[in-house]
């Protein structure tokens, strides 16, 4: 299930996701201190131009991962997507690839974007593998120039 992240989200489960060595190699945390991950929690859950979602298991109800669209251009209708499945147990089982079918058909129908981009090292093949099965493909773009060549973009045009 999908659900815009609140504050309320914000545990130290949560915050102890960022401190597993696959998470902390593979995305850019910008703090592991509780208090500031509440403070970036609250600033984007107010802003127009992005979309953060938590991922809880249907069943139990638990708080598995995080999908953040970042920013949300509708102007231009493109989508900046990152995702966290931090509970290491729910990976491997197609999360993923499923909350990022559902959100960006989302986006798509709700807020008119056709293109999401993600820039994602090469070498976290499970990373590429998951964005490959939700229809994204390796491209360049003007959006994220410059892109050194271990970590390419993505692309998925709806
Ligand atoms: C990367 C990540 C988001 C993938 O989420 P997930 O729910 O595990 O992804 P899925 O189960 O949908 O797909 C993963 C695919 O990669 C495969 N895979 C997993 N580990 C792999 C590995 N080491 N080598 C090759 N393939 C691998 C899986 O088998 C699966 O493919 P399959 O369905 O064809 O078998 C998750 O592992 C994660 O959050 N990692 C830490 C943070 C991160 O890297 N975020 C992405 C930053 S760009």
């Amino acid at each position: 299930m999908l659900r815009e992240l609140t504050v309320a989200d914000v545990t130290e489960r949560y915050r102890d996701w960022l401190l597993e060595p696959e998470a902390k190699k593979n995305i850019s945390a910008t703090t592991d201190s509780l208090s500031e991950l509440v403070q970036y929690v609250a600033d984007r859950t107010q802003r127009e131009d992005v979309l953060f979602l938590g991922i809880f298991d249907l069943l139990s109800g638990l708080h598995v991962g995080n999908l953040k669209y970042e920013p949300v251009n509708t102007e231009l209708g493109y989508a900046i997507v990152g995702v966290l499945i931090g509970e290491v147990e729910y990976r491997g089982r197609g999360v993923a690839t499923e909350v990022l079918v559902a959100s960006t058909a989302w986006l798509k129908e709700n807020r008119q974007i056709n293109q999401f981009l993600l820039g994602v090292w090469k070498a976290n093949l499970a990373a590429v593998r998951a964005y490959e099965k939700a229809g994204f493909k390796l491209a360049e773009t003007p959006l994220l120039p410059n892109r050194p060549p271990e970590a390419p973009v993505m692309i998925l045009n709806l």
